[in-house]
């Protein structure tokens, strides 16, 4: 995909954001100013629009991505707000915060954007520009930062282009950013709110909108977790086995590529049968969820090529078949 595509500049202007939104809902990549940075968006609904996202960013792993909503009652519909989730939304959004609430039962963010789990992340940015693209898409768009895996975070569409021309549709250029920063996340999944990322807003600021003191979560840290609260990584009830030749007699199979000879399992899913990485990608945490909600024992993987978004597949697929 490299330099393959012309990547437009769109001024910040009505008919910049037309075109924008036009491109998200047509599952296109369009990097967009918010408050904090600029985020590279796409159509959270599609997992190939997500898919996308992955393979321009170069990231090696698929973390889940901050969908993005022109108002609280558009997140509302995603996700499940207990009270202080309502608090911090009502005391903060528009605004550069993040919230990791259970999703709704009429989420419409699809499993990749999700990385496969029961959580959705909701932000209601207050960038002028934002707000309009989001209101036109008529959907949640996903958005990480609109840099290469491994750069700093894109505060101006020059930084944009620096990392991502060519690799993307279209820059909208509404000038540096306001905060500069990522925004704060925090996840309400019953308890004690727990602050997964500081960032726009002051931790300070948080709790007194909450009335208590934040859990500190650091990525990677010791801090103690329910089980299944936080994870951010889905892992499937099922073991798993990677780099199999073929399902044995009882396992579930979920294939890349022309199926092996001889007959497949009554359980087996392709992730793309052409070898397609970004259609693997689409389709990797909605076919492992699906497998493994038929109970199998376990779920034997083909061999996934390392190149392009195989390193993430790849990434993701360790994780779920690592002992638990
Ligand atoms: O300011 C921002 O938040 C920017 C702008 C563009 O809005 N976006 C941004 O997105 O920084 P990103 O993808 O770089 O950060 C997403 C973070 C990741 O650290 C991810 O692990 C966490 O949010 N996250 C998303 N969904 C989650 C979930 N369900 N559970 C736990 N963590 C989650
Ligand atoms: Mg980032």
């Amino acid at each position: 995909m490299t330099g393959s595509r012309q990547t437009q500049r769109l001024s910040a202007d009505e008919a910049g954001i037309a075109a924008a939104a036009e491109l998200l809902r047509a599952g296109r990549l369009v990097a967009l100013p918010t408050e904090t940075v600029y985020g590279l968006a796409a159509d959270a609904t599609d997992d190939r629009a997500v898919a996308s996202i992955y393979a321009a960013k170069e990231r090696p792993s698929f973390n889940p991505l901050i969908s993005h909503l022109p108002d609280i009652d558009a997140a509302r519909r995603q996700g499940l707000f207990d009270a202080p989730a309502l608090a911090l939304a009502k005391a903060f959004w528009p605004g550069p915060l993040t919230l990791v609430v259970p999703a709704s039962s009429a989420c419409t963010v699809c499993s990749l954007a999700r990385a496969g789990l029961d959580s959705v992340a909701l932000r209601v940015p207050s960038h002028q520009v934002a707000h309009a693209v989001l209101q036109a898409a008529g959907r949640p768009i996903a958005a990480p930062s609109a840099n290469r895996s491994g750069r700093v975070s894109p505060t101006q569409a020059d930084h944009v282009f620096a990392d991502l021309d060519g690799r993307i549709d279209a820059v909208l250029d509404a000038g540096p950013t306001a905060v500069g920063v990522e925004s704060s996340i925090v996840a309400c999944l019953g308890g004690v709110p727990r602050l997964l990322r500081p960032g726009g807003v002051p931790r300070a600021a948080l709790e007194a909108a909450i009335g208590q003191a934040l859990v500190i979560v650091e990525e990677g840290g010791s801090a103690p977790l329910a089980p299944g609260l936080l994870a951010s990584h889905y892992a499937p009830r099922a073991a798993v086995r990677l780099d199999a030749e073929a399902a044995r007699p009882g396992e579930a199979w979920l294939g890349f590529g022309p199926e092996p000879n001889g007959a497949l399992p009554a359980l087996a899913f392709n992730l793309s049968s052409t070898g397609d990485l970004t259609e693997a990608a689409a389709n990797l945490f909605a076919a492992l969820r699906r497998l493994d909600d038929r109970g199998p024992k376990t779920i034997a993987v083909a061999p996934i090529p390392m190149h392009g978004l195989g390193e993430a597949i790849n990434d993701r697929l360790k994780r779920a078949a690592a002992p638990r």
